[in-house]
C-alpha cells in the first residue's frame, strides 16, 4: 500500500510514522507537516529525524506546510503532552536531510499525480494542507484512493473542548473543506482512540522482545512516552496509559477490520465557542447538505495494539 502522510510530529505521530516504516506492506511516498503539536518547520525536522532513526534518512521526501490555520492564528503548543520539541523532550540525533524546497500543495499534488488512483492519504494533524491543496488543484481529490484521518469525535467527549477534538478544533474550516471533497474519507476519532490504551507495561514488554534492528526506535518510543503519558495523566487522570490516537489511525489504514464504522452525512461546526470544531452528523431522513464520511465507532483494541506491536517485533 502506498501512503502519503500529512502530520504534526508529535509523539503519537512519530510512533505512527515508525509503524508505517516498519510495515513491509507499506511504502511512504512523502510526508508533509502543518502547525499543530509544534510548528510545521519543527514537525518536518522531527519527521526527518524519525526517518533517520529508522534507517530511512534521505529516502523519503519531507515538506513543511501551513504554519497557521485558514482562519486566525495559532494558540500555544501543547508542550505538556508532546514536550517543547514535539518528541516528548527526547532529543533525536540531527539529520543531514533537508526539507523539500517547494510549496506543500505542489508537493502533495505531485505525489498524488505520481501515484494517481493508488495513494492512501493519511492525515494525522490539522487538515490545513489538505484544504489548501484541494483549493489549488480541483482534481486532487480524484487522484487519491482514500483518506484515513485521525480526528474528531461523534459520541465521546472532546479533548480541547467538551465536544471537540484537537485536529479538527485546530482548523475547523479546513476540516470541513476536506470532508466535503469528492473522496472516500474515514475518520478515526476519539470514539475509538480513547478506548485503545497504550500501557507502560506493554511498552516495557515490547522493549524486551522487539527486533534488535528496531531497538533504537522502541527505546525512543519508550522515552518519549514518559512525557506523553504524564501529559495524558494531567489531561485525563489516566495513570499508566495514554490513548492511542495517530498510531491507531495508521493501523486502521492497513487493517480496517479492527474497527466498526458507519457512514454518516457530516459537517464541521465552524461557529460558536465550545462547539467550534465539533463534528456534526445528521442521521435524519432529510439531512443537511453534506458528504458521507465514514466514522469509526467501535474498535477491537487488543487486535489493533497487537498489529502495532508486531511491526516492531518482526
Ligand atoms: O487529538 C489527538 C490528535 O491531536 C493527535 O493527532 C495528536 O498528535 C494531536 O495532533
Ligand atoms: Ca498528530
Amino acid at each position: 500500500m502506498k501512503i502519503f502522510i500529512d502530520c504534526d510530529p508529535g509523539v503519537d505521530d512519530s510512533i505512527a510514522i515508525l509503524f508505517a516504516l516498519f510495515r513491509k506492506d507499506v511504502e511512504i511516498v512523502g510526508i508533509s507537516t502543518s502547525v499543530g503539536n509544534v510548528s510545521a518547520s519543527k514537525g518536518a525536522e522531527n519527521a526527518m529525524r524519525i526517518l533517520k532513526l529508522a534507517g530511512y534518512e534521505g529516502k523519503i521526501p519531507v515538506c513543511a506546510g501551513a504554519e497557521k490555520p485558514l482562519r486566525g492564528e495559532c494558540e500555544d503548543f501543547p508542550t505538556f503532552i508532546h514536550g517543547v520539541n514535539g518528541t516528548g523532550n527526547v532529543e533525536l540525533p540531527a539529520t543531514s536531510q533537508r526539507p523539500m524546497d517547494m510549496d506543500v500543495s505542489d508537493f502533495m499534488y505531485q505525489k498524488a499525480c505520481d501515484h494517481a488512483g493508488e495513494l492512501v492519504l493519511i492525515s494525522l494533524g490539522r487538515m490545513t494542507n489538505l484544504a489548501n491543496t484541494l483549493a489549488r488543484y480541483p482534481d486532487y481529490a480524484g487522484k487519491i484512493k482514500r483518506v484515513v484521518a485521525m480526528g474528531g469525535t461523534v459520541y465521546a467527549s472532546g479533548n480541547v473542548s467538551p465536544v471537540v477534538e484537537a485536529n479538527i478544533g485546530g482548523d475547523p474550516e479546513a476540516a470541513d473543506i476536506a470532508m466535503q471533497a469528492d473522496w472516500d474519507m474515514t475518520l478515526v476519532g476519539l470514539d475509538v482512540t480513547t478506548v485503545t490504551h497504550l500501557t507502560r507495561a506493554d511498552v516495557d514488554k515490547l522493549l524486551r522482545c522487539c527486533n534488535p534492528a528496531k531497538k533504537d526506535a522502541v527505546s525512543f518510543i519508550s522515552k518519549a512516552l514518559q512525557h506523553y503519558m504524564n501529559g495524558s495523566r494531567i489531561q485525563n487522570y489516566t495513570m499508566e496509559y495514554s490513548p492511542l490516537h495517530d498510531p491507531l489511525a495508521m493501523v486502521v489504514a492497513v487493517d480496517p477490520s479492527v474497527v466498526t464504522t458507519r457512514k454518516m452525512v457530516t459537517r464541521v461546526e465552524c461557529g460558536g465557542t465550545y462547539c467550534r470544531g465539533k463534528i456534526v452528523v445528521d442521521l435524519r431522513e432529510q439531512p443537511i447538505k453534506g458528504r458521507f464520511v465514514e466514522h469509526c465507532l467501535e474498535v477491537n483494541s487488543r487486535k489493533a495494539l497487537n498489529e502495532l506491536f508486531a511491526a516492531f517485533q518482526n
